[in-house]
């Protein structure tokens, strides 16, 4: 596998069980149980940086880039469509992020506004990742040649260190183990929720 490839899926992997530990905030939230405001801010904390900023960031600026020099235009296409789900991602981590900066305990309408836009962000992103393992990727592994690949994967090391920062990868890494402890992801619902993501019509 290459480099920048395995890379992104295994960035992936953390991402869905952020995912799936936020799956389990919102249930309890909505079952009743009193939850955090911070506990909202760091769970858009982690999907803005390191979904987004991070993960997104090489996506968006290099091997999406890539792979408009190879004849995918950005325009159109499956690239199209990556580059606006991740923005309707964004608007969807903006009003999490709000809620979890808000002064004061959390009312039941801010409770509605998080369960809302943390289920359909949660839909969205694992739709998103089953479309990008399954065809986005193997599509750039086929159209791009190998050197250019393994030079992406370099790219992305120094990504990680000018535009991240050293040691920015350790602290999401801490505070997944902490959200993941704090709220444990249903294995079940992660599995149901990867099978059935990429079904049309599925929201
Ligand atoms: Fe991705």
């Amino acid at each position: 596998m290459n480099q920048a490839i395995q890379t992104l899926m295994e960035e992936h992997r953390v991402i869905e069980e952020v995912l799936g530990s936020l799956e389990t905030f919102v249930d309890r939230m909505d079952a009743g149980e009193e939850v955090a405001r911070d506990s909202i801010r760091d769970y858009a904390d982690f999907f803005r940086n390191f979904a987004d900023r991070c993960h997104h960031g090489k996506e968006e600026d290099r091997l999406f880039a890539l792979m408009g020099e190879n004849g995918f235009p950005s325009e159109y296409g499956p690239i199209a469509v990556m580059l606006a789900e991740h923005t309707e991602g964004r608007a969807h981590v903006k009003a999490l992020f709000e809620a979890g900066e808000a002064p004061g305990l959390l009312a039941a309408d801010d409770k509605l506004q998080v369960s809302r836009h943390a289920r359909a962000y949660i839909s969205l992103l694992r739709s998103h990742i089953v479309k990008e393992d399954n065809i986005l990727y193997p599509m750039a592994l086929q159209a791009i040649r190998n050197e250019e690949m393994e030079a992406l994967g370099e790219a992305f090391e120094l990504f990680e260190r000018e535009v991240m920062g050293e040691g920015t990868h350790a602290k999401y890494h801490a505070l997944v183990r902490a959200l993941v402890a704090a709220y444990p992801p249903d294995p079940a619902k992660m599995a149901a929720g990867a099978a059935c993501a990429g079904c049309p019509g599925h929201v």
